[in-house]
């Protein structure tokens, strides 16, 4: 069996984690789309380690991490990240290239898609229309290989043909900077001669990523597949256009891989035990201005600051309506519950399980913005549970009665059994209820 792990809101709920417990299992790891705006952090014999490129499998030893077609690549991270994890001996004895692979056809981040990035923000920020995006490029780099003029990274491997692509890439884009953003021109030169050193330094760890998981799914070793940012940032199912510019479900594992639908697959879909966002964008169950003081104590307690921005996170109650479209976009076959301890103490919480919207009542999201940021959330107020010992709590029995009744509050409400919960921020912080890879 293969496994797909998938935000389940608006990402940053947790995949990092609960990819490295389940690349145990693993023998390939692979991300197939965003870039470097995703941070996946892991804390790992007490040691806490953010990778923003590279598959979180990378340290369980002697797994192949695979960055495939759909992730827009930048590889002056890409290099960072290496370095930073050989430093901190994560390769063992092997050579950084021989547990990573990164797709020919993988579309390249360069340096004025990060600065259109930051210009557009910028100028958004004078009116509106501000997205909040991590500035890293992402947007820029999808937006190049929709429009057929992106650079990918067998490009850079061909001398020859990259600087007429270049020339072609950056045309439209001096007119725009001239122009409209009165910014400072791309020079050819430059780029070209950095794309070239970028290219040499690159060749080792290049390879058709997709014929490589032909012949793991042949070999019938299975494969997990580490999805980025959340469901409700899909550029085709979320919160349009307050969204990121790939399709985060997990539809996008097939696209973004190369492999077929034919494919075995289990989706495991990560939520928090309550709800947080970055950048602007709807967020109906948010209590940044109605609930105060449990807004800070929330993201106090579990550390709501972006692992890749530094940002505050805006905090909410959980949203079963948005959580269900979750379970339907994606197909999950399961639940991981994060972060439930965070909400330890708390004398009551509150759970979303409708919206109103005028006189109506809805279950499921509106497909309008404007609609979706005029609900209000129609809440169920239930008793919280006090903080318990997590270190002596094993299975689910341990756990006290109320949040027993949370979670099956959320199971029934979902249709989708909760397969593994996290109690902390460490691997062995987990209870496991069920092994996706085992089915
Ligand atoms: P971009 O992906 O940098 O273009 O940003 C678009 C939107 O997606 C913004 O609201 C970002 O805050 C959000 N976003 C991008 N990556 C992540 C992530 O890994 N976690 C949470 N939000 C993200």
């Amino acid at each position: 069996m293969n496994v797909i792990v998938i935000g389940a809101q608006w990402g940053d709920e947790g995949k990092g984690k609960v990819v490295d417990i389940y690349s145990a299992k693993a023998e390939y790891i692979v991300r197939y789309q965003g870039g470097n705006n995703a941070g996946h952090t892991l804390v790992v014999n007490g040691k806490k380690t953010i990778l923003h490129l590279i598959p979180s499998g990378i340290l369980h030893p002697g797994k192949v991490c695979i960055i495939a077609n759909g992730v827009v690549f930048d590889p002056t991270v890409f290099f960072e990240e290496v370095e930073s994890l050989h430093q901190s001996k994560a390769f063992g004895t092997a050579l950084p290239n021989e547990v990573i692979r990164v797709s020919e056809r993988a579309h390249v981040i360069l340096p004025y898609h990060r600065t259109l990035d930051r210009l557009r923000e910028e100028y958004a920020a004078k009116g509106a229309g501000k997205i909040g995006t991590t500035v890293r490029g992402i947007g820029p780099a999808y937006e190049d290989k929709a429009a057929r003029r992106g650079i990918q990274v067998i490009d850079l491997l061909r001398p020859e043909l990259l600087r007429t692509k270049l020339e072609r890439a950056i045309e439209e884009k001096n007119i725009l900077l001239k122009h409209h953003f009165k910014a400072p021109l791309i020079e050819l030169n430059p780029l070209y001669e950095e794309g070239l050193k970028l290219g040499e330094k690159l060749k080792p760890f290049v390879s058709n990523v997709r014929a490589l998981l032909q012949e793991a799914l042949r070999g019938q070793r299975p494969i997990l597949f580490e999805g980025a940012q959340g469901t409700l940032l899909d550029v085709d199912h979320g919160t349009y256009p307050y969204v990121t510019s790939s399709n985060t479900v997990a539809g996008g594992a097939m696209t973004g891989s190369g492999l077929g639908l034919n494919i075995k697959a289990k989706v495991i879909g990560i939520s928090k035990a309550y709800t947080t966002r970055v950048g602007t964008g709807p967020f109906p169950t948010e209590i940044e201005k109605t609930e105060k003081e449990t807004a800070e104590r929330i993201r106090s307690v579990g550390a709501e600051f972006g692992a890749t921005t530094g940002r505050p996170r805006r905090t909410g109650w959980l949203d079963l309506v948005a959580l269900k479209y979750a379970v339907e976009v994606n197909g999950l076959d399961g639940i991981a519950l994060m972060k439930a301890d965070v909400l330890n103490g708390f004398d009551f919480i509150k759970v979303c399980t409708a919206y109103r919207l005028g006189g109506t009542t809805l279950y499921d999201l509106p497909s309008s913005i404007e609609d979706l940021e005029r609900v209000e959330p129609a809440y169920e107020v239930i008793p919280g549970w006090l903080s318990y010992d997590q270190s002596q709590t094993k299975h689910r029995e341990d756990l006290p009665s109320e949040l027993r009744d949370y979670m099956r509050m959320i199971e029934d409400y979902l249709g989708v059994p909760i397969v593994l919960m996290s109690t902390g921020p460490g691997r062995d912080e987990t209870l496991i209820f069920s092994d996706p890879f085992g089915q």
